[in-house]
């Protein structure tokens, strides 16, 4: 499929998203629920602004040997250092609720082209219980992201996903900021680093935490024992006018770097992005709207169709940083 096809293909059955040629947070603005950002409405749109001002530095003096993009994350061998978002309720993009269907079909297009795969628990009970089965028809490859309820709710689920072929555990912990679903009587609320120590108790796969935004956060996550954090605002839906993630990744870096694994998220769309976040010390990147887009124009073959996209691109903005492998990456090859 060509990725033309799909944005045509989306067009026609998403709902609430204009499937705009750059996804860039502009016209979709102040919607939850729905696919925007917070009101005023302008956190997607800055995480993306970020990313634009950061530019290359192209330096072709390098000996002309191919690219290698593959990583181990959590014990997976990977292709690309790149992890889809996680999207709890798909209800914000269609009448039905396609949520199962949707961590299905980008699980499975996950395992197939080598990367990573982050799924929500969404509203209802159903959702983490098939999403789980398709971790299993896909063993390695997915990642359940928690959202921050009440501990003893957050317990019985890691125990009903331990035995799972899920790869990791994640807990997102601003969710606390989600007002448009406490509305409707969903709990999510803050947590202490106690808290974490505590839920990581429970399970002994590599433990994430999402929703990472100062250097102090990063340090705490770490003493909760993160294998992992995610630096991620959310896509602006959890606070609004905090910076862009781009803006507080270096600082991040700095804090807790080689401490634990960075992912960062917010933005990025391209290659070329990836490389920047990269360059400035992320172990890899996570993308998540652009994977709603891409499902509904194509389901798991419009999603390989993306993953696709990324991979020439980011292939080609490491060749001509003169980076040829992950470790090549460094701050001298952006300009800040
Ligand atoms: C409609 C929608 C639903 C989301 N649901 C979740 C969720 O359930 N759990 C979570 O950790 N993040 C959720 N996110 C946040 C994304 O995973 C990601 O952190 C954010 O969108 C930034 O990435 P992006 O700019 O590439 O979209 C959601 C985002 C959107 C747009």
């Amino acid at each position: 499929m060509e990725y033309q096809e799909v944005l045509e293909n989306a067009r026609k059955t998403i709902l609430n998203c204009k499937v705009c040629p750059e996804c860039n947070g502009l016209a979709c603005g102040n919607t939850l629920p729905g696919p925007g950002s917070k009101a005023p409405g302008n956190g997607a749109h800055d995480n993306w602004k970020a990313w634009k001002a950061i530019k290359l530095n192209m330096d072709t003096f390098a000996p002309d040997t191919p690219v290698n993009t593959e990583c181990e994350m959590f014990g997976r061998k990977c292709s690309l250092p790149l992890l889809t978002g996680p999207i709890g309720a798909m209800t914000q993009y269609s009448k039905d609720d396609v949520t199962i269907a949707f961590n299905d079909g980008v699980i499975q297009a996950a395992y197939e082209a080598g990367i990573i795969d982050c799924f929500g628990d969404g509203l209802t009970p159903n959702t983490l219980a098939g999403s789980r089965d398709s971790a299993n028809r896909y063993p390695g490859c997915a990642i359940p992201v928690l959202n921050p309820l009440p501990n003893e709710e957050i317990r019985q689920k890691i125990e009903m996903l331990e035995d799972s072929a899920t790869l990791a555990l994640a807990i997102v912990v601003d969710s606390a900021g989600l007002s448009h679903w406490k509305v409707k009587g969903f709990g999510p609320g803050s947590k202490t680093v106690e808290d974490l120590k505590y839920l990581k108790s429970f399970t002994k796969k590599p433990f994430i935490i999402k929703g990472i935004m100062t250097a102090k956060a990063a340090e705490k996550a770490v003493e909760a024992g993160a294998d992992a954090i995610i630096v991620s605002n959310h896509g602006g839906r959890a606070l609004p006018e905090t910076p862009a993630t781009a803006e507080v990744l270096p600082e991040i870096v700095q804090a807790v770097k080689g401490q634990t694994t960075i992912i960062v998220d917010g933005g990025i769309r391209h290659g070329s992005d990836m490389v920047k976040a990269l360059s400035l010390g992320a172990d890899a990147v996570l993308i998540c709207r652009p994977f709603a887009v891409s499902w509904f124009g194509g389901g798991a073959e419009g999603v390989k169709t993306y993953i696709e996209k990324l991979r020439s691109e980011f292939i080609d903005a490491m060749y001509m940083v003169g980076a040829r492998k992950l470790e090549d990456l460094n701050p001298d090859m952006v300009r800040v």
